[in-house]
């Protein structure tokens, strides 16, 4: 069942919430879509349409409510001349709001597994932003495609990409191909603390990259929630400067 409501709270990680992928769900939310404008911060609200039956990403998360608000409000003037790739972008939460609000002048790449890609896709052609949003599949841990590898990324985002530990050192993997790729390319990361582990993560983003804990008006209600936002940047890019 399909129908247009107004935006329901922020999904908890529960197994009861998320798609087939992790844990068979006893009763899916129903599919719906729902106008978002993230706080004001989109003159023109863009669409967003839900349904975990493609998978956990079919629902906006909370990491990407803050990390999608985050870029509008600290970056909606300084990415014309950015290369944007989103990764595990679900229904494309993130990189539709970027590509509806900030001034770019290339298509957002929002990817993710091969399930998500028709519900990205539709959130797409919902918005009529096939000419600034371009869906791809990127499975973490795999060797970067051509088509990755030639639009050679130069701004990552990644929200609510930390819930599954087995997957961690696949997402290391690619966050690190990204930045061999493009060593002056900047991830933005955020991601919603649930278990010990998630804080893992973090520690080996540190060992691996520089990392940056970023500046938000809303960082202090955002913390209260176990949200954390970084920017992740390549340690080669940082000894060159320094040298
Ligand atoms: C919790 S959802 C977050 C979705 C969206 N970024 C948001 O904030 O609303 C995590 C996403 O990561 C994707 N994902 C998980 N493992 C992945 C993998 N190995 N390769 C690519 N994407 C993956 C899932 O399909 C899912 O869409």
């Amino acid at each position: 069942m399909e129908s247009k409501t107004s935006r329901s709270p922020s999904p908890e990680f529960s197994p009861l919430a998320i798609g087939t992928d992790l844990a068979p769900p006893r009763e899916l939310k129903a599919a719906a879509t729902t106008d978002l404008d993230f706080s004001g911060l989109l003159s023109n609200a863009i669409q967003l349409h839900e349904d975990l039956k493609s998978g956990n990403g079919g629902q906006a998360w909370p990491a990407g409510m803050v990390l999608a608000k985050h870029m509008l409000r600290y970056h909606r003037h300084d990415l014309q001349n950015s290369r944007i790739l989103e990764l595990g972008a679900g229904g494309g939460l993130v990189g539709l709001g970027v590509a509806s609000g900030c001034d770019i002048t290339q298509p957002v790449y929002v990817t993710d597994q091969v399930n998500m890609l028709p519900l990205m896709e539709k959130n797409v052609a919902l918005n009529k932003l096939g000419s600034r949003v371009q869906p791809a599949v990127l499975n973490w841990g795999e060797p970067l495609g051509a088509d990755v590898v030639n639009f050679k990324p130069d701004v990552i985002l990644a929200a609510d990409c930390v819930y599954f530990e087995p997957a961690f050192p696949l997402l290391l993997a690619t966050l690190s191909d990204l930045l061999a790729l493009c060593p002056s390319a900047t991830i933005y990361f955020c991601f919603k603390k649930r278990r010990r582990a998630d804080m893992q993560f973090l520690k080996r983003a540190q060992k691996a990259f520089q990392t940056v804990e970023l500046v938000d008006q809303d960082r202090e209600v955002f913390s209260r929630e176990n949200i954390f936002l970084y920017s992740f940047r390549s340690k080669t890019r940082e000894s060159k400067s320094a040298s």
